[in-house]
């Protein structure tokens, strides 16, 4: 049996080199130590050994890189450059992510357990694009003239416009789970609009992050609009949360960190925008396409080993057609290779961490004692490392915790319906709101379902597919605003309105 943990001899030289290097914070342009003394380590999830360490950022690092952000901004560094310099500068880091690709794959797939495969599809492809789609916006945020009456002031005249200017400095925390893709859905919006920012990456993931401050460097980005500050949500983040000098808090992570986040950033009027947690439903129809749905269902479950904001972590499929469905994707699991994401044979690689792992195997207990059948998985390997069987949970009630809570794990819950407004009914009933997908081969089915499920994205006949230029956000505790197209350049940049009083000559 060969081993699970990672294969380190396998990684290329500068991979290999960027472990092994001292990390410290970016502020202003520059690597600089923190103030803290004890750094925070970096584990590889498939053995639990520290790979590497990054300092564990306080909030004098959070002050001094909220400052560097603040004069870049105030003093006009970044936003009073002309939008078509700001779209250079940004296809140039996207030219240099693209040519390091392999290096920030690599780092990325041992530092978070996701296959390189899936590192280089999320974390760096999509990234590499995102840049180039936001750079092309930077030229492309304007307002609008309205003509204006103004019919109380009797043969008056006013000009009317509106401007968009960017927000100021943005305060972004991100989550473990695709680590420098959720940095990149933060730092090119704020690029493209003219903000500065802070980044407080998640503690478990903090490298490509810091690799990523050297491109921006590289790339000629002026020094101070773009910092990052690693280090633990409570300290480093709360800091950022709490700053001043912060204009908007961008935050992807869980929901109740994420509600906390925003109590604290409205008090200080600080705006917004929270990706959070979800329970996303998929239901199948008894006229669905089986062949596509049984493998579709199943990526949607447990592609990122289900550590995906929009798993689709509940599943409701008519009576016809219920046990072909489970016992298909049931099948799908257990033929799932697990292994050390380094290796080319590796279908999924561990959780996270051995806290991940704990915390979903309490969920499966909790299911198991509440009456859930395990019909396939349920397990953790045994060893080191942070590896959770795909598992399948049937006979679930709608009170149970494992059909509530986002569980953040290869787990689907699955449950039979008989009409479809029993199944839009169990759908909805959810405090989440993130996505949601309906497997149909009819058309006024599909229309009906995408006006009646309540969350941020319908699927229909697939689910997750998330693209640059469509707008990504949830309803209820799934959070609040939007990323991705167009809505992240608005919520990057203020509204303000001009009137101009005219008299002909
Ligand atoms: P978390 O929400 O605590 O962490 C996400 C980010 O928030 C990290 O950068 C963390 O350092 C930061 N953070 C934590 N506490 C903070 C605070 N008080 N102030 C400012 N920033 C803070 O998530 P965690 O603990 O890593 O995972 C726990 C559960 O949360 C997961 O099992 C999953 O259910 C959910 N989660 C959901 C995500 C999503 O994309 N929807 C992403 C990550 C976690
Ligand atoms: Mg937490």
């Amino acid at each position: 049996m060969h081993s699970l943990a990672n294969d380190l001899s396998s990684l290329s030289r500068p991979s290999r080199d960027y472990l092994k290097a001292r990390h410290r914070l970016f502020i202003g342009g520059r690597f600089v130590d923190s103030a803290a003394t004890k750094p925070l380590p970096v584990i590889d999830p498939t053995s639990g050994e520290q790979i590497s360490q990054v300092p564990a950022g306080e909030a004098e690092d959070v002050d001094r890189a909220v400052k560097a952000a603040r004069a870049a901004f105030d003093g006009g560094a970044w936003p009073k450059l002309s939008a078509t310099a700001r779209e250079r500068i940004m296809l140039r880091l996207a030219d240099l992510l693209e040519k390091h690709a392999d290096e920030f794959s690599q780092i990325e797939s041992v530092n978070s357990g996701r296959v390189l495969a899936a590192t280089r599809a999320f974390d760096v492809d999509l990234s590499v694009d995102y840049l180039r789609y936001m750079a092309g916006w930077a030229t492309k945020i304007h307002g609008e003239t309205i003509p204006a009456s103004v019919p109380y002031v009797p043969g008056a005249k006013f000009f009317a416009m509106t401007l968009r200017e960017p927000l100021g400095v943005i305060g972004a925390i991100t989550p473990w789970n695709v680590p420098l893709g959720q940095a990149i859905w933060k730092i090119a919006p704020a690029l493209a609009t003219g903000c500065t920012i802070v980044l407080k990456p998640a503690e478990q993931t903090p490298l490509t992050a810091l690799r990523f401050a050297e491109l921006v460097a590289e790339a000629g980005v002026p020094e101070g609009v773009v910092n990052v500050v690693t280090g633990i949500g409570e300290a480093a983040g709360a800091a950022l949360v709490t700053h001043p000098g912060v204009d908007k808090i961008s935050f992807t992570g869980s929901t109740d960190v994420g509600r906390r986040i925003g109590e604290l950033a409205a008090k200080q009027m600080k705006r917004f925008t929270l990706e959070l947690g979800g329970k996303s439903p998929m239901v199948v129809l008894e006229d669905a396409d089986l062949e596509v749905t049984i493998p579709g269902a199943a990526i949607g479950i447990f592609a990122n080993h289900g550590q995906n904001c929009c798993a689709g972590s509940r599943l409701f499929v008519q009576d016809n057609v219920y046990e072909e469905v489970v016992s298909g994707i049931a099948q799908i699991a257990s033929s799932i290779r697990l292994g050390p994401p380094l290796a080319s044979d590796t279908q999924m690689g561990p959780l996270i961490s051995n806290e991940q792992k704990r915390r979903v195997m309490d969920y499966v207990d909790s299911g198991r004692a509440e009456g859930a059948t395990v019909l396939v998985g349920g397990v953790a390997l045994e060893g080191p490392g942070a590896y959770v069987q795909p598992t399948v949970l049937t006979d679930v009630r709608p009170s149970m915790r494992v059909v509530q809570e986002e569980i953040f794990g290869p787990v689907l819950a699955a449950t039979r319906f008989g009409s479809v407004h029993d199944a839009v009914k169990m759908a909805n009933d959810t405090k989440f709101g993130l996505g949601a997908s309906v497997w149909t081969r009819s058309i006024d089915q599909a229309h009906w379902f995408i006006r009646n499920f309540n969350a941020g994205t319908v699927w229909v006949n697939t689910h997750t597919v998330l693209d640059l230029a469509v707008p990504f956000g949830g309803v209820k505790q799934s959070g609040m605003g939007h990323e991705l197209g167009e809505e992240a350049i608005k919520h990057h940049t203020h509204l303000k309105a001009a009137f101009i009083s005219l008299r002909d000559p």
